[in-house]
């Protein structure tokens, strides 16, 4: 049994060799290719580190001072590395490979933004069981992934990677993921981490890393769901984040790492601490030294430390020494790591298949998974029938460089991915459109960041970057001349990939000035125009709203986004994404989200600013499709006892001339009770198929699972006897509604 196995190993393992296991080191070698001759000492010293990094890690390996590794991306090097861990020390414990498998591995699905705004939690399963069969061939056993952090401010940059604003969507997205990624975990398998150990979407301002301040109501209600899901669906492991929660750093918040995840959720998996976040708690000021840092991360319940050069928890045997940590308390950590890798059969078999990976990399249903996957992440924001394109005839302009940039077709966290079989807007529009001659004019500017990003660095191929000779005025000219000769235009707005994600937050949801520019310029030649919005995040599009005929948000698509684009653009799939984000007008309206409390002057809900409107531009939920759906027959139960399950039930009818899906929504509110509830909040939710004329019944339940919450009176989860407003419909305005009797 792997409890004796580990127990044995336990008691063998000096406490060095215990602080290895639990430090997992960054393996810079994929980044920094450096000749042997090149001289060293011509770098700066903070250069140079970086450089000497993988050495290092190899004789830490070596030393048995590392467990794990993240960044091998190369079945080859994991097996050299391993090599090292099996056959030069003592013990021959085999190492565990981590890696950001965020929205695949070769072959690139949707932001995970995108695949939220699918509502498909079987989508996000399937993808990312494609992307754990593509790591794993490489030699890599456990992902950093999913990114499970509620938000409600679009200005914080790592957005794009979660599932949105909403509890119920993103519980729902998180534990189908951890699904996707540990199937059997057998070989084609990865463990999956939820992250970041919680309530980093929370950060003040936005600003990455910055502290949050969350009351515990809206911890256990809102941010706290997401993992809960993924711990019950089976999750190995867990992240902690980096950011102070309500005063105390997260990696070393004992009531976040052990009182809730361990002792209420039952968490049984490994720990590990964002990157640097061990060291970062003498950086935050909260401990005294690095040799406090490791004793308190480890006191908290933070089992293995994430790091790239020295690690905090080098220094466990010197705090065991000095009596700040416990024997009892570094075992059960060391434990847990060799209990994962028990698991994971690292122990039979810790090598990587080096002839397995190339035809699993090269799968062609991947990339086609991937296709699918984007026409079913894309959201039709708005159209006044100039979409689908007609098939054939029509003479189409193309504008903006995002339009055909391979690069940022495939967003933020990709490491692995081959540009070459990346399909852009542009080219899947002109394969799409066979004979009709698409045009293209790029038109904008590569917006450029304030200063240099270390996630820059990490990028195999040089980032797009603006021509030398580009002149804004010039190139929107050519387009407007362009765009007169056409019979549509398509005008392709967003943000690069790098202008989103870890420490890329904005300031401001403004697209840049240029693209407004350009859009302002095609639209005025009368040419019917389609935006088409590649970003992660919301932007403002109050302009485009008011003027332009149609607007697509693509998200980033992937490896084969723009060939999705093409076949959503062409009809030859109704759009039916809907948003998982409240999309608010301008960058004055953050944070917003729906499920906001009813409070004094309801009848002024939407007037709470002096000088417009305080409603969102699109509302969460929102999406429309090429068709048509009415809801009706909607039964509810009368009266419900508390702690009793009942079904919600209704008739969607597609009644329009398109095949399209349509995703059903149910919301409710409470009336009364211990504590004010939102004025709705999503307790359900189905993407169904169908047909022109096609009705379905659908039933969806209602019961303690959707009506508990945490009240901040009682201090516990409760059920109140209530009467409750019921809406089913097709976003978060729905209209159909009943109400419901709660009874003590
Ligand atoms: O997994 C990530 C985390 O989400 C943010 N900081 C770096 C980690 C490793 O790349």
């Amino acid at each position: 049994p792997v409890e004796d196995r580990v127990n044995d190993l336990l008691h063998r393992m000096s406490a060095e060799e215990k602080a290895g296991q639990l430090t997992q080191f960054f393996y810079f070698g994929s980044f920094t290719a450096v000749p042997d001759d090149f001289d060293l000492e011509s770098l700066p010293p903070e250069h140079r580190a970086f450089v000497e990094q993988p050495a290092m890690v190899r004789q830490a390996v070596r030393d048995g001072r590392a467990g794990s590794l993240l960044f091998v991306k190369d079945a080859a090097v994991a097996n050299q590395m391993q090599r090292i861990a099996m056959d030069e020390t003592p013990l021959g414990i085999p190492l565990i490979f981590g890696y950001d498998v965020i929205h695949g591995f070769r072959t690139i699905f949707p932001a995970p933004i995108g695949i939220a705004a699918s509502w498909d939690p079987q989508l996000a399963e399937d993808a990312q069981s494609v992307a754990a069969r593509e790591a794993r061939a490489a030699g890599i056993h456990w992902t950093f992934a999913p990114m499970v952090d509620i938000t409600r401010d679009g200005r914080w940059g790592r957005i794009f990677e979660g599932a949105g604003e909403d509890p119920c969507l993103g519980s729902a997205m998180a534990a189908a993921q951890v699904r996707g990624f540990q199937g059997d975990l057998g070989r084609e398998s990865l463990i999956a981490g939820p992250k970041h150990f919680a309530g980093y979407g929370a950060s003040a301002g936005g600003r990455d890393y910055d502290d949050a301040d969350i009351s515990d109501a809206e911890l256990h209600n809102v941010y706290l769901p997401p993992f809960r899901a993924a711990i019950d669906a089976g999750a190995g492991n867990v992240m902690s984040a980096y950011m102070d929660l309500n005063g105390v750093p997260a990696s070393g918040n004992r009531w976040l790492l052990t009182d809730v995840l361990r002792d209420q959720y039952g968490f049984d998996g490994w720990v590990v601490s964002d990157a640097n976040a061990v060291r970062s708690l003498e950086t935050q000021h909260f401990a005294k030294d690095l040799t406090d840092a490791g004793a308190r991360a480890l006191g908290a319940g933070l089992d293995m430390e994430m790091c790239m050069f020295e690690p905090a928890y080098a220094n466990l045997p010197s705090a065991l020494e000095q009596g700040l940590v416990t024997k009892d308390a570094l075992d059960q950590a060391v434990h847990r790591v060799l209990t994962a890798k028990f698991r994971m059969g690292l122990f039979e078999n810790p090598w990587a298949d080096e002839e397995q990976a190339p035809p699993v990399l090269g799968r062609d249903d991947h990339r086609e998974a991937s296709r699918t996957a984007a026409e079913r992440a894309t959201v039709l924001l708005k159209n006044s029938g100039v979409l689908p394109l007609a098939d054939g005839g029509q003479r189409i302009g193309v504008f903006g460089h995002l339009a055909d940039s391979r690069r940022d077709t495939l967003g933020p966290w990709v490491f692995a991915h081959d540009l070459d079989e990346t399909v852009t807007i542009l080219a899947g529009l002109r394969a799409r459109a066979g004979d009709v001659e698409v045009e293209f004019v790029p038109a904008t500017a590569v917006p450029q960041r304030l200063s240099p990003s270390i996630f820059d660095q990490q990028e195999t191929t040089p980032l797009p970057a603006t021509p030398a000779d580009f002149d804004a005025a010039t190139e929107r000219a050519r387009a407007v001349e362009t765009a007169k000769t056409c019979d549509v235009a398509v005008v392709v707005l967003g943000q690069p990939q790098n202008m989103i994600g870890e420490n890329a937050s904005v300031s401001t949801l403004d697209l840049p000035e240029d693209q407004i520019e350009l859009l302002k310029a095609i639209h005025a030649t009368g040419t019917p125009t389609v935006a088409v919005v590649m970003t992660g995040r919301p932007v403002d599009l109050r302009w485009a709203q008011h003027n332009v005929e149609a607007i697509v948000q693509v998200w980033y698509p992937g490896t084969r986004g723009g060939e999705a684009v093409a076949r959503v653009l062409f009809g030859d799939v109704s759009p039916a994404g809907r948003l998982p984000f409240t999309w608010p007008r301008h960058v004055g309206h953050v944070p917003i989200h729906y499920a906001h409390h009813r409070t004094f002057a309801p009848q002024d809900q939407d007037k709470r600013y002096w000088d417009e409107p305080s409603t969102p531009l699109y509302p969460f939920g929102h999406g429309l499709s090429y068709s048509s759906f009415e809801y009706g027959d909607l039964e509810v139960p009368e009266n419900l006892g508390v702690g009793e399950t009942g079904e919600v039930r209704f008739t969607v009818t597609n009644t329009g001339e398109s095949t399209s899906d349509e995703v059903v929504q149910l919301y409710i509110h409470q009336r009364h009770g211990t504590s004010s509830r939102p004025v709705r909040a999503l307790k359900g939710f189905q993407r169904l198929h169908l047909g022109p004329g096609e009705s379905r019944q659908v039933t969806l339940e209602l019961g303690p699972e959707q009506l508990r919450y945490w009240s901040a009176v009682t201090r516990d989860w409760i059920q109140d006897a209530t009467v409750l407003d019921v809406w089913v419909g097709g976003d978060s305005t729905a209209e159909l509604t009943a109400t419901v009797t709660v009874t003590a």
